[in-house]
């Protein structure tokens, strides 16, 4: 049988070059990994001495690590790649090889996969897939089991009461000496979870739990799950730090409280763990229906992440027939939007042109996404993936849609014949737009969401968040009810922009203009003129006038700038507050 030429075996100085490339990898890589470690292992001192901001400084920083190291080693594989393209190829497998032998005993062993393919789709502009260069995986990803004896969780039996085997559980955890009131805590916790499994389990066989704390902002977390036969449910221990100790503060049992707290919409947790994938499996056990990407970029590693909505989207697109369609909703200025419909995913791609009124560019609204994902997201924007060079085939987009594309994104999307290659893509989960649920659900939920429409202004306005456009088609409404926010390129930091009063017109002629009759510079916001985005529907504006009318006053907005100015980091708990204890 021919053999692709690519494959032919290397030439003795292009097999001492495949050495050093898979040596260069593999340290690139083990070193990534151990400053991400580094900086994680900081988390606990910095919760434990309630410095917020030194954590925040070390979240910034640790979400820059990959692409660094990336980069640095594309910039030092580059030099050395044989000037032939088939050569540097033949080389390149060669040293893929030689990787696989050298990571191939490591705990991470998926988080150097996907170095290696981030490394290797910038060096040789992979677009597409490249089924020789690059590792893929497009099978089921199998999450190890975990027998709890040696690995990431221990498990507790629960022999006497449920509240002494918290104890066990609080006293066994890397916080146990730190606790202020152990025995009251565990009280506490006891009791909830009995009253939970009320008519619901016979039984408590054990609680179970990951050994390594998450901490996030300014939280901590005991991730464990309840067993009874073969059944579990999820227990999670938050815990506060105050300045007598540490505090439990909740406890959350539920399917749904536990999924909030991985959401999407929040910054990502800090969790020194030396098998991810463990840890992965024992979470995705208590959320089976979280996809395991999410839960990957959840505890960080949203490269790793990135790799696995990939796998999900190509063997979803494998499983179906379903066409890309435009996403649902107001037609963006900025960027194209679009969806399959089966998956719940959107794309979105950054026009060409923009409306004569959107005074931006394609590198402004880059930025500004950047902007989003660096920043803490307090459970209100929803992340984004960044995405290049992704290809489909051509028939599973819907015609309509390749009009748009074809015309709107021409510096982003290439059509031939057979193909689309998206050279440029961010990706989000798919949430409700604002705009139609407000028209298309009932009274009662439309009500709820304008309520929480306004608070969602308000937690961006404490975490610093200036949405730029309030409109509701730039909002959505998550599976479990809470408004978030999708559109980013007109978002700034509160400490960017002037918040001014309007001044009075000076005549009739200023007060039936409809232009402004005063200087106004480009970083300048008038909270009065916002009851014009804020009046449609009309639940809207009766909602906003009886709860959020704060939102359409200067002083809302200065007192919040002076709140950031201060150095005041407000709680943004990821779980609701009746299931806190310090409230019962
Ligand atoms: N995460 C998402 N989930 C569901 N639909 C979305 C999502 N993101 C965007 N959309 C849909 O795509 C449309 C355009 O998206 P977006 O608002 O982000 O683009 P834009 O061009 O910046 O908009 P604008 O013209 O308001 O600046 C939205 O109005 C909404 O209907
Ligand atoms: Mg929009």
């Amino acid at each position: 049988m021919a053999t692709e030429p690519a494959l032919a075996g290397p030439r003795p100085d292009e097999d001492l070059l495949a050495t050093r490339f898979a040596q260069l990898l593999h340290d690139a890589f083990v070193d990534y990994h151990d400053r991400f470690l580094e900086i994680t292992h900081r988390a606990a001192g910095r919760f434990l001495a309630r410095d917020w901001r030194a954590h925040q400084i070390d979240a910034t920083e640790r979400l820059g690590l990959h692409t660094a190291a990336v980069l640095a080693t594309v910039d030092a594989a580059a030099p050395l790649l044989p000037d032939d393209p088939l050569a540097a190829r033949r080389c390149w497998v060669t040293a893929r090889r030689r990787y696989v032998s050298l990571v191939a005993r490591r705990m991470d062993l998926e988080l150097a996969e996907t170095f290696y393919n981030s490394v290797t789709r910038r060096l040789f502009g992979i677009v597409g897939i490249d089924t020789e260069l690059e590792f893929l995986w497009l099978g089921p990803t199998a999450l190890p089991a975990d027998d709890g004896t040696r690995g990431e969780y221990r498990t507790f039996p629960v022999e006497g009461s449920v509240a002494g085997c918290v104890r066990e559980i609080l006293e066994h955890s890397p916080l146990g000496d730190h606790l202020a009131f152990p025995d009251r805590d565990a009280h506490r916790v006891g009791e909830r979870i009995e009253r939970s499994l009320e008519g619901v389990w016979d039984g408590l066989d054990a609680i179970e739990v990951l050994r390594p704390v998450f901490y996030r902002n300014k939280g901590a977390y005991l991730v464990g799950r309840l067993r009874w036969l073969n059944r579990v449910a999820p227990m999670i221990i938050p815990f506060q730090a105050r300045p007598d100790g540490v505090h439990v503060d909740a406890v959350l049992l539920s399917e749904s409280d536990a999924s909030r707290l991985f959401g999407y919409t929040r910054s990502y947790f800090h969790v020194l763990c030396r098998r991810p994938a463990a840890v992965v499996g024992f979470l995705k056990s208590l959320l089976p229906v979280k996809p395991v990407a999410e839960l990957y970029t959840s505890i960080g590693y949203s490269q790793h992440g990135k790799t696995n909505l990939f796998r999900a989207l190509y063997r979803h697109m494998e499983h179906s027939n379903t066409r890309f369609e435009r996403a649902r909703g107001a037609r963006g200025m900025v960027m194209a939007v679009f969806t399959l419909p089966s998956f719940d995913v959107v794309f979105k791609i950054i026009k060409d042109r923009f409306a004569p009124t959107k005074r931006t560019t394609p590198e402004e609204v880059k930025r500004r996404y950047k902007l989003v994902f660096d920043h803490d997201r307090v459970g209100r924007l929803v992340d984004a993936q960044e995405f290049e060079n992704l290809s489909f085939d051509r028939d599973r987009f819907d015609e309509d849609l390749l009009d748009e594309l074809r015309h709107d994104c021409t510096r982003n999307v290439t059509i031939t014949d057979e193909r689309v290659v998206l050279h440029h893509v961010y990706t989000e989960r798919r949430v409700y737009p604002l705009d139609l649920y407000l028209r298309e659900m009932g009274p009662e939920r439309a009500r709820a969401a304008a309520i929480d429409y306004g608070f969602a202004i308000k937690d961006l306005a404490a975490a610093n968040i200036f949405p730029g456009d309030l409109f509701p088609k730039n909002f959505g409404v998550t599976r479990h009810g809470s408004v978030v926010f999708y559109d980013y390129d007109e978002l700034a930091l509160l400490s960017d922009v002037r918040f001014r009063r309007l001044p009075p017109p000076r005549d009739y002629d200023d007060e039936i203009s409809d232009q402004p009759w005063f200087p106004v510079e480009p970083d300048d916001v008038f909270p009065e003129e916002f009851r014009t985005y804020l009046r449609s529907p009309t639940v809207v504006a009766e909602v906003f006038e009886q709860y959020h009318s704060d939102i359409m006053t200067v002083e809302f907005w200065q007192a919040m700038q002076r709140q950031h100015a201060d150095g005041e980091l407000p709680d943004f708990f990821p779980y609701p507050p009746d299931v806190r204890f310090d409230l019962d």
